[in-house]
């Protein structure tokens, strides 16, 4: 009969409910892959439990508990005690890290993450373990669910922000409060760490820029169609020459035939870009309790099989301040000659290249879709800011990036 290895596990609610039972179901399977059964030594939940007794009974700590507050300090303290910890708390991770690795150097422990990013899917494994020797340019993907399904909803049944959110609240894919979801937070986190694993760069949630998709209107998505174009919210996180990394995350459009494009719904998807690998696609889903329970179990695998993942921070790389991007322009003029002349006028002084332009309707449903070729962000923020004074403009201009690469 194989050892055990005893697991205590914080939270009890979507997924340390799921987690407990499929721990429970698979218990035997664990014992053949990893050589150790798992046994529960209790469950933590707001009125249930104590914390104290569940670490000294456990020799691995799954925090399914969420948050940065009593999280944190069960975390820090587990791994500091010399107890393995597995969690799928992405915030806890993006903001924390520094701490948290510092705290399991301490107690000679592991800290596996796996569920924090995309779910089920092994994003973070690939990233750290597989690809954890080569030089990684890029990563960058779908890696909120509640807003593809929103965006999705939005672009297929011409439903309007609001719509389409109400909806995703009635079918679970968002929260009561969806403010960090919409607004680009709960991304953020996640590429974060993903900056973190992929550049060995020890960025934290306050390096990531991001926007939400509160702004988005059916009428983005209406032109967008025409134009063959898809709206995702991206993730991204690259090298910007030698010395720099950005990491962002922004609604964007995407050329048809990017591998992004057809990922629709709640589902997530992840590409890593290396010299050495030319990309790698993921996808899958990205949230659900069975789902990330069985992304948190895989985690527990590899704590019991042994080996720690690389987790070095060795790099000196920056922030970049400024990106080049291509963008997508919306602009509700009055319907008059010269309009247009004035716009390319401000876009040529700021060596902004136009890739096409469309005039849509008359009168006063005038407007004009533009797309640009890749340009400094901060060069062509500056000449929105001169459009956006033209006297002829019927509402703020309003402009989303987009993908150029076009993919065959
Ligand atoms: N849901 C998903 O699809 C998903 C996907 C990926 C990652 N995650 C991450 O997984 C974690 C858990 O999410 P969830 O959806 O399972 O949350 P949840 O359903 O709200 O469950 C949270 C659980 O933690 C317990 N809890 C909260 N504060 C506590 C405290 N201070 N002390 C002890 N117990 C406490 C709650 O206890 P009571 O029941 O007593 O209130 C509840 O059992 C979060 O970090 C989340 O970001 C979730």
């Amino acid at each position: 009969m194989a050892d055990e290895v005893l697991v205590g596990i914080l939270g009890k609610g979507t997924v340390g409910g799921a987690f407990e039972r499929l721990l429970t179901e698979r218990a035997e399977m664990v014992a053949e892959v990893a050589g150790r059964r798992p046994k529960v030594t209790g469950v933590l939940g707001r009125k249930q439990g104590d914390f104290d007794e569940i670490l000294a009974a456990s020799d691995i700590i799954v925090e399914l508990i969420g948050g940065t507050d009593d999280a944190r300090t069960y975390v820090t303290r587990a791994l500091r005690e010399g107890r393995h910890v597995v969690t799928a708390n992405k915030q806890l991770v993006a903001q924390h890290g520094d701490e948290l690795v510092a705290a399991a150097k301490e107690g000679g422990a592991q800290l596996r993450f796996e569920a924090a990013v995309a779910g089920a899917i092994p994003v973070i494994r690939v990233v750290q373990e597989s690809l954890g020797a080569i030089p990684i340019e890029k990563v960058f993907g779908i890696v909120n669910g509640t807003t593809n399904y929103i965006l999705t909803e939005m672009s297929r049944a011409g439903l309007s922000y609001e719509q389409a959110l109400a909806q995703a609240q009635e079918l679970g894919y968002a929260e009561a409060d969806p403010t960090d979801d919409v607004g680009g937070a709960d991304a953020a986190a996640k590429m974060a760490i993903l900056a973190r694993l992929a550049f060995g760069a020890p960025v934290s949630l306050d390096d990531v820029a991001y926007e939400g998709i509160e702004r988005i209107t059916p009428d983005d998505l209406t032109y967008a169609k025409e134009l063959g174009l898809s709206l995702k919210l991206l993730g991204v996180a690259e090298r910007v020459g030698e010395k720099k990394i950005s990491v962002r995350v922004f609604p964007c459009f995407l050329y048809p035939g990017h591998p992004l494009a057809p990922i629709e719904g709640p589902f997530n998807a992840v590409m890593v870009e290396a010299p050495a690998i030319t990309e790698i696609t993921m996808s899958g889903p990205g949230a659900g309790g069975p789902e990330t329970a069985s992304a948190v179990l895989g985690d527990v695998v590899s704590v019991i099989a042994g080996g720690s993942p690389l987790f070095e921070e060795n790099s000196r790389l920056g922030i970049a301040k400024d990106v080049e991007s291509a963008f997508y322009l919306h602009l509700e003029v009055e319907d008059r000659p010269g309009v247009l002349a004035k716009i390319t006028q401000i876009l040529g002084e700021a060596e902004v290249s136009v890739r096409s332009v469309v005039q849509k309707g008359m009168g006063d449903d005038a407007r004009l879709v533009m797309v640009m070729h890749e340009v400094s962000e901060k060069r062509f923020d500056a000449a929105l800011a001169k459009i956006a004074k033209l006297k002829f403009l019927r509402s703020p201009p309003r402009s989303i990036r987009v993908i150029e690469e076009e993919f065959v």
